[in-house]
């Protein structure tokens, strides 16, 4: 018996002292709150949330201000592109069209040429590459070579051998009439321009004077070829 009103009272003690912690602090944290709050801090609080509200409110529109900024600037970068891609597209469509017309008028303008060049020539069939190395020298290369066969001993095309280069005489004479001229008249030293222009070939004047009379005097006698055809052969060279 004794044991259970201990219980009890151990109990009831218990429960005494929980009300105690349990009301007395809390109605002081209010009671504080209460006379402190309205004071001290809800006023600024107030204020300061005006304010923050009104700094986020110019956040917000310096923001949205960026955005439209940043779109507009992303707007004109984009029409930019645009109008170079299109530029660049345009160019080229143009130099494309531009090719294609040198390539036409390429193959207008060649082929009446070549074709142009065979009854010139009067060779029935010149190898198409003679035509275009030597179209403006008035003979093929080939029969330039077969004039000049047996010159080639003494002369080459750009350098000096025993004779001055076929270049050298080219200058010397500047025209396939010229040189012709001086073939017919007896190729005498005083009319030669290449000993005129140079005294070390003068020392060297009578051996062209013997090649002369044989390989081209009695050659047009004949009748093989003429002083022009020969002439012509040189400048074809
Ligand atoms: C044995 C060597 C020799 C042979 C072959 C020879 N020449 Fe020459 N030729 C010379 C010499 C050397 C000269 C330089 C002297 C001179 O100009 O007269 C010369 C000069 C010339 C000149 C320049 C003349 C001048 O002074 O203006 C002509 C043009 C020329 N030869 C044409 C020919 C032709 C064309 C042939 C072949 C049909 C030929 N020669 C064969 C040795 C030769």
């Amino acid at each position: 018996m004794s044991k259970n009103i201990l219980w009890i009272a151990i109990l009831a003690f218990l429960v005494s002292c929980q009300d105690k912690t349990a009301t007395e602090p809390s109605t002081n944290t209010v009671n504080e709150q209460a006379t402190k709050a309205p004071a001290a801090s809800e006023t600024p609080k107030t204020s300061s949330m005006q304010e923050s509200a009104k700094d986020t409110a110019v956040v917000n529109k310096a923001v949205a201000d960026k955005a439209a900024a940043d779109k507009a600037a992303a707007d004109k970068a984009a029409a930019d592109k645009a109008a170079a891609d299109k530029a660049a597209a345009d160019k080229a469509a143009a130099d494309k069209a531009a090719a294609d017309k040198a390539a036409a008028d390429n193959k207008k303008v060649v082929a009446p040429v070549v074709q142009g060049k065979q009854p010139i020539k009067q060779q029935p069939n010149p190898a198409p590459s003679e035509i275009m190395l030597k179209a403006d020298a008035g003979m093929t290369l080939a029969k330039a070579n077969s004039l000049t066969k047996k010159c080639k001993s003494c002369h080459a095309t750009d350098k000096d051998k025993v004779g001055p280069s076929f270049k050298k005489i080219q200058a010397a004479y500047g025209s396939v009439n010229a040189l012709t001229a001086v073939f017919e008249s007896g190729f005498t030293v005083e009319n030669r321009k290449v000993v005129a222009a140079d005294t070390k070939w003068k020392k060297k004047a009578k051996t062209m004077t013997g090649q002369y009379k044989n390989l081209i005097q009695k050659q047009v006698q004949k009748g093989k070829f003429t002083y022009k055809e020969l002439a012509e052969a040189i400048f074809a060279k």
